[in-house]
């Protein structure tokens, strides 16, 4: 029922040389069966949006700026991602969380400039490993959908993403057990909140997805796809996690 979701986060990777795996991907994936995104970096979004224009595959910012305009300088705001051919933008990813102070009540007002702006925002929410090992896991997440979610959020307008930090580019992953233990959480919260609509919103799994463990993580209940750091980069990486996605 929820249609499923391959995201590209290619974070602060990429330059105009890096749009011919664009191509690549492109040309590999002409009529997928799941949705397929690319978050490249701002400078490539509009190249990047032209490039995929009458593909399957669609765009997004990497973050946004709550504010439509005005006095920010070097920020980005939601209306401008659109206005470049972004239909999507990742907010508050764990990165910008820690390397900017992004707190629960900033993600939600950029979540909410996402949506004015037309935007399917992509709300990240995850532990770090002193918060697993500590029990604390289910209690964290559920206070960033808490803080992190606008009431308006619909599976129209909101993707959410488990991304446990200690996972990120660590190579490191929890066993399925611990995708399912979140991912129903997650779920449960979201029905809670938001009824049916609830139901419709995709909740992907973030940090270290790999071709080679991609199978088994989107086998886990309520997985509806990946948000895929370093093996979103290269076409060859990216195709085969596309391609198990479209088995799942
Ligand atoms: P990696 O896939 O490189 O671990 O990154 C995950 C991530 O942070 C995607 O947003």
């Amino acid at each position: 029922m929820r249609r499923k979701l391959a995201a590209g986060n290619w974070k602060m990777n990429g330059t105009g040389a890096s749009l011919s795996e664009v191509e690549a991907l492109i040309a590999a994936h002409p009529d997928p069966k799941v949705d397929v995104l690319l978050c490249p970096p701002a400078t490539l979004l509009e190249r990047m949006s032209r490039l995929a224009n009458g593909s399957a595959i669609a765009t997004g910012g990497q973050d946004c700026h709550a504010a439509e305009s005005g006095a920010h300088t070097g920020d980005i705001s939601a209306p401008m991602l659109a206005d470049a051919g972004a239909s999507h933008v990742i907010v508050g990813h764990s990165e910008r969380r820690d390397d900017h102070g992004e707190t629960d009540a900033m993600v939600r007002a950029k979540a909410e400039a996402a949506h004015r702006a037309g935007l399917v925002a992509v709300i990240c929410c995850g532990e770090s490993l002193a918060e697993r090992e500590g029990g604390l896991t289910l209690d964290i997440i559920g206070g960033q959908l808490a803080g992190s979610l606008p009431d308006g959020a619909t599976g129209a307008n909101t993707v959410v993403a488990y991304e446990p930090i200690w996972a990120i580019g660590t190579g490191k992953i929890p066993t399925t057990g611990q995708i399912g233990e979140v991912h129903d959480f997650i779920r449960a919260e979201l029905v809670k909140r938001f009824g049916a609509e609830g139901e419709a919103i995709r909740v992907l799994y973030g940090g270290s997805v790999k071709p080679s463990n991609a199978a088994e993580i989107f086998a886990v209940a309520n997985v509806d796809g990946a948000l895929v750091g370093g093996a979103s980069l290269k076409a060859a990486d990216f195709s085969p996690i596309i391609a198990a996605l479209e088995e799942a």
